[in-house]
């Protein structure tokens, strides 16, 4: 009985280390930029980063959405919000970029329309051969249909 609680207890905190972990390092793959770390503090508590990479909001929407995450539990003072919203409007916005190298999956899926697949074939891809340097590049990733990235082009960064 003792053991199996034992267990139990070591499971529990090795899952928490791991999500941890892991939250830890989907908020290094955030753009570099100012509130970039104050991202990386208050919004990875309930969910990853694919909730908001995929996004491209307005800054109104962006503060909309983190008024929004405020009321379900998000910690931060009014400044500290304000400072995620103008992240977040800089590099999620309407017309902002994709990072190809760093984007997860639904990222990649919802702004440059690929499929699931095609998308996870794009992270394969970077962990086998390592950054993409140009978007012709992506090209070479097998399954990926060509003229969906060269109609994004001008939205792909490294
Ligand atoms: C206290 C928990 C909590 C925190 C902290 C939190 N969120 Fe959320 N967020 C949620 C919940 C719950 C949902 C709705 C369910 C889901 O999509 O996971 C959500 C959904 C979202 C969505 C919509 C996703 C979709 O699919 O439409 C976005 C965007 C978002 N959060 C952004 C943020 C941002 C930005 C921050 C940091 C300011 C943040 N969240 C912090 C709980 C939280």
């Amino acid at each position: 009985m003792r053991r199996k609680a034992c267990v139990t207890v070591l499971a529990a905190t090795l899952c928490l280390a791991l999500s941890c972990l892991a939250a830890d390092e989907e908020a290094k793959l955030l753009p570099d930029g100012p509130g970039k770390d104050l991202v990386g503090r208050i919004c990875f508590d309930c969910h990853g980063a694919g909730n908001f990479r995929k996004a491209r909001l307005s800054r109104d929407d962006w503060s909309d959405q983190v008024a929004d995450m405020a009321d379900r539990g998000a910690k931060g003072t009014e400044a500290e919000l304000a400072a995620v919203v103008e992240y977040l409007t800089q590099y999620f916005g309407k017309d902002s970029k994709i990072n190809v190298n760093t984007a997860p999956l639904v990222e990649l899926k919802t702004v440059l329309g690929l499929t699931v697949k095609e998308s996870q074939a794009v992270i394969d891809y970077r962990e086998a051969n390592g950054k993409f340097q140009a978007w012709q590049e992506l090209q070479k990733v097998p399954g990926v249909e060509g003229t969906k990235l060269e109609a994004k082009k001008e939205l792909i960064a490294f």
